[in-house]
């Protein structure tokens, strides 16, 4: 079967396969790892780092912050055999989706029968989080895929699924279940933990292409439209695989009022008011943003990974051991 696969899969498949010892040539988990999440890789036992370069059909990771490998070893106290992917691809790198998501398409064909998503985003619902929260998607609004940005566009690849597949239940209730269960276990849903580190909860993650962050008319658009978070990965890898997904909130969108010029000439023009006077009456009518505004930018992304890296493993860790233990 694997062998009437297409393309380069078959031969992906054998060359991970021939630099694994026997023990880890069937992962049972699957983990990609967003930006500055790789600490993950580094806790498994027995790891063993596969370099993109070595597989057919594998893109390079370009972004700072991801590392073009994959890392099998085992996980937890159960000693689990899991694979990390290290370098996610993403569209905005110009790959094409297809290639995005063929990764993690070689993970599940490899035998892992979970796939755990973690990535770094934009929290745009400042009542539900801030940032430090880990948010577990329990849906998303790709508006690549509703305007043609899709990873199944093309002939459909039977041996994946289905030509029209559905998607309101792509991310797995189970697996929320063992993550909110593992949460609490890690006590980080009590009430003090969750006010330091912003805790976890449920929310949607709206898909941007990027690499632009949002306009601050984008920001409103995506919030009005029910977006919890807003990022550039993971949904093409959602599409193809049923998934829980990890986002952590690394900074807050938060639109800004305008700074508007038509006011300011208005009163610099009114002989009502010295040019002065007339000018501060107006900078405080608008509520023009004195101090520097806060812009997006990928420093912060990975400043807040770092912080949160632990918190965002041992949830994985205990999951997966939750899953696959006892
Ligand atoms: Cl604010 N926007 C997008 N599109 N991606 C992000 C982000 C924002 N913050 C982290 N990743």
């Amino acid at each position: 079967d694997i062998a009437r696969l297409p393309g380069s899969y078959y031969s992906a498949l054998v060359a991970i396969r021939e630099r694994l010892p026997k023990e880890l040539r069937t992962p049972k988990v699957a983990i990609v790892c967003g930006s500055g999440l790789q600490g993950l890789a580094e806790v498994l036992k027995d790891r063993v780092l596969v370099s993109y370069s070595d597989i057919d059909g594998f893109g390079e990771s370009t972004v700072r912050g991801h590392q073009s490998a994959l890392a099998f070893g085992f996980l937890g106290k159960n000693r689990t055999p899991v694979v990390c992917q290290l370098g996610r691809l993403h569209a905005y790198e110009g790959h094409k989706l297809e290639d995005v998501v063929y990764p993690i398409r070689i993970l599940r064909l490899l035998g892992a029968s979970i796939a755990i998503l973690t990535n770094a985003a934009g929290g745009l619902n400042s009542s539900l989080l801030k940032v430090g929260s880990i948010v577990a998607l329990v849906d998303h609004i790709s508006l690549p895929s509703l305007t043609s940005m899709n990873p199944l566009i093309g002939s459909n690849k039977d041996q994946f699924g289905p030509r029209f597949p559905p998607m309101s239940d792509a991310y797995d209730y189970p697996l929320r279940l063992s993550l909110f269960r593992a949460a609490h276990e890690l006590g980080l849903l009590e009430e003090a933990k969750v006010e330091e580190t912003g805790g976890v909860v449920e929310g949607v993650y709206a898909w941007v292409a990027g690499p632009t962050y949002e306009t601050r008319a984008e920001q409103r658009f995506l919030k009005a439209a029910g977006a919890d978070v807003v990022g550039m990965s993971t949904v093409p890898e959602v599409i193809a695989a049923r998934v829980l997904t990890l986002s952590l909130c690394t900074n807050m969108v938060v639109a800004t009022p305008y700074r508007l010029a038509a006011p300011v000439a208005k009163a610099e023009n009114d002989p009502a008011f010295g040019a002065n006077e007339g000018l501060q009456r107006v900078r405080t009518a608008v509520g023009e943003v004195l101090q520097k505004e806060e812009v997006a930018n990928h420093q912060e992304v990975l400043d807040v990974s770092a912080r949160r890296a632990d918190d965002m493993r041992t949830l994985v860790e205990r999951t997966i051991e939750r899953v696959f233990g006892e």
